[in-house]
């Protein structure tokens, strides 16, 4: 008897779903780039209409032949799905209409969406957070190997054939008995932290609006950014782009670290401002720095940073692997599925 109530239940959720299905089915989708994650696709496709740009949204092609693509497809959708930094603009929402429901980027920031705008009109934002924290933190500790191992330096002999060979030569820095200052201890930062738990760092400290519950497990003490700056070996900037965290590393903040700091960002090019850095850099105040982001990105291979020994810089990589931007496809898939259902957001910014 309960066996049969419960496949009846089943049966009914089943035919909901499929009603829902066909009541969406007329719904259109723009996907951004002609590079979104088949898992999220198919999740898309099954629901809606789905309108896919044939370019890429980075790069060159990015700007220019996808740009115009993508201001074809828009008008009439129900949701953008965003794949690349590239700005929604008031411009952009305008020619898409008042239908928009939702804005679903596939990544952690949205500080290149136009939040006020899309409040204003009442759009949903989500984002792509967590899934990418574990990708994100292991480039983090690859830029701090990188660094305080100087990767740029002996790379460079390995492709010259010039190898500096000696016992004192191209000496780097442990971090093992290290001070890892975490600024975000945010779904990255504690991966970070996490991910060290075998490197014999002596203490982590970090920082934030607020202590976070998570920290005691860490073993990670709560500091402002002043303390530490100025006790950390590391630092590590894990937080968001905002009006708040603009340039939070400049020449002050630069001043207080010591000269054998490294400095790790993960976040966004603009948390540094990147002058004050060059000349840290160029004049040893602190020892080097790792960075996945720049301003601007591509960062030009004529860039005065790249000209110093001591950085070592990748271009944006830290959720490029396989399993999480197949997980970030089907989580903005999902969050747009529950939108355009009248669903909650999974991981909303703006629900
Ligand atoms: C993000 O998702 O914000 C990361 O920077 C990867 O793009």
């Amino acid at each position: 008897m309960g066996f049969v109530f419960i496949a009846f239940v089943c049966l009914l959720l089943r035919g909901n779903d499929a009603s829902s299905t066909k009541m969406t089915k007329n719904l259109k989708v723009l996907v951004s780039s002609n590079d979104f994650p088949e898992s999220g696709l198919k999740i898309l496709e099954e629901n809606f209409t789905v309108l896919k740009s044939c370019f890429s949204n980075f790069g060159e092609e990015g700007l220019k032949e996808n740009k115009e693509e993508l201001m074809r497809l828009i008008p009439g959708c129900s949701a953008l799905v965003w794949i690349s930094h590239h700005q929604i603009t008031k411009e952009l929402l305008d020619k898409a209409g008042p239908q928009l429901k939702i804005v679903a980027t596939a990544s952690a920031g949205y500080n290149h969406c136009n939040v006020p705008e899309l409040t204003a009109r009442g759009i949903k934002l989500s984002n792509t957070p967590n899934v990418l924290s574990p990708a994100v933190a292991e480039i983090a500790v690859g830029l701090m190997i990188g660094a305080a191992r100087r990767f740029n330096e002996n790379l460079k002999q390995v492709h010259s054939g010039e190898w500096e060979i000696g016992f004192e030569t191209v000496l780097g820095q442990d971090l093992r008995g290290s001070t890892v200052g975490i600024v975000g201890l945010g779904g990255i930062g504690q991966a970070v932290v996490k991910r060290l738990a075998g490197f014999e760092v002596g203490k982590f400290v970090y920082t934030g609006h607020r202590e976070k519950p998570e920290a005691k497990a860490l073993n990670a003490e709560f500091v402002s950014l002043n303390n530490l700056l100025t006790q950390s070996d590391f630092v590590v900037l894990a937080v968001p782009l905002t009006e708040e965290t603009k340039n939070m590393i400049n020449e002050t903040t630069l001043a207080k670290m010591k000269n054998n700091a490294i400095l790790i960002n993960v976040g966004r090019g603009d948390l540094v401002d990147q002058d004050a850095l060059y000349n840290a850099l160029k004049n040893r105040t602190i020892y080097a720095a790792g960075l996945d982001v720049t301003t601007p990105e591509p960062l030009p291979k004529d860039h005065k940073l790249l000209t110093l020994p001591n950085i070592f810089i990748l271009p944006h990589i830290g959720s490029a692997t396989l399993r999480t931007r197949s997980d970030m496809a089907v989580l903005a898939a999902n969050n747009v599925v529950n939108a355009l259902n009248g669903k909650p957001l999974i991981t909303p910014v703006l629900p």
